[in-house]
């Protein structure tokens, strides 16, 4: 592979922004995020290609939502690899194969290692159903109402080998009512993560930012408490 690409191994990414727009999108699941994505695309309202869409699991039902779409789809089986390492190989083998300048986790079930973290440095995102720091791990909106929260919200985040800890892209709170269940304050959660991730997806490729510690600065600043 050539070039400043999301594979190599040069400085974190920001100020000239992405090598190209061309995000690979790693499901496991459902896939609304994803469709999320696909629609901001296909509405001018996010300046991206979908280069290839990554499955862990066969059944996942966002890959129908790809092929829909007429994006291509890759399934690679954890079951089928011996270890993690073996498996986040083939899968940065599969992402620089489509010359990917952004991995988008998007419901993707797996941690990711250290060497594959490192290998795109800066180049992957995450979307999390909570106000990160809060409630990272599993089941974020059941953790934040279990809690008795009275704000919840999601966050975009640039991933580091620590579980949803990276640097912050964006985040949007909702309020959460007496009368939520788990149920009722993910969806409107979800709502949010749709709209949130494609805009940090946006944001991330068109560069003009850095890392500073733990804090994504964008070089004109973010307008209003929540980085609208
Ligand atoms: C979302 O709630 C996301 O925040 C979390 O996993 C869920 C994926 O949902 N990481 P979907 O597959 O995008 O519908």
């Amino acid at each position: 592979m050539t070039g400043p690409t999301a594979a190599g191994p040069g400085p974190g990414a920001g100020s000239g922004g992405a090598a190209n727009r061309r995000l690979g999108v790693l499901i496991s699941g459902r896939g609304s995020n994803l469709q999320a994505i696909i629609e901001a695309i296909a509405a001018g309202r996010l300046a991206a290609e979908i280069a290839v869409v990554i499955s862990n699991r066969p059944d996942a039902p966002g890959l129908e939502r790809a092929r829909r779409a007429g994006i291509e789809t890759v399934v690679l089986e954890h079951t089928a690899h011996g270890s993690r390492e073996a498996y986040d190989r083939e899968l940065a083998a599969a992402l620089r194969r489509y010359e990917v300048a952004l991995v988008c986790l998007a419901g993707f079930m797996r941690l990711l290692g250290p060497a594959f973290v490192a290998a795109f440095r800066d180049r992957i995102l995450n979307v999390h159903p909570s106000l990160l720091p809060a409630f990272p791990g599993l089941r974020g909106q059941e953790q934040a109402w279990r809690h008795g929260v009275k704000v919840a919200g999601a966050t975009v985040h640039i991933v580091t080998a620590e579980l949803d800890a990276g640097p912050i892209v964006r985040q949007a709170a909702v309020p959460v009512h007496e009368d939520d269940t788990p149920e009722t304050l993910s969806a409107r959660i979800l709502s949010e993560e749709h709209r949130i991730y494609p805009e940090a997806i946006g944001v991330v490729l068109d560069g003009g930012w850095r890392v500073e510690g733990r804090r994504f600065v964008r070089a004109g600043g973010l307008r209003g408490a929540a980085g609208r």
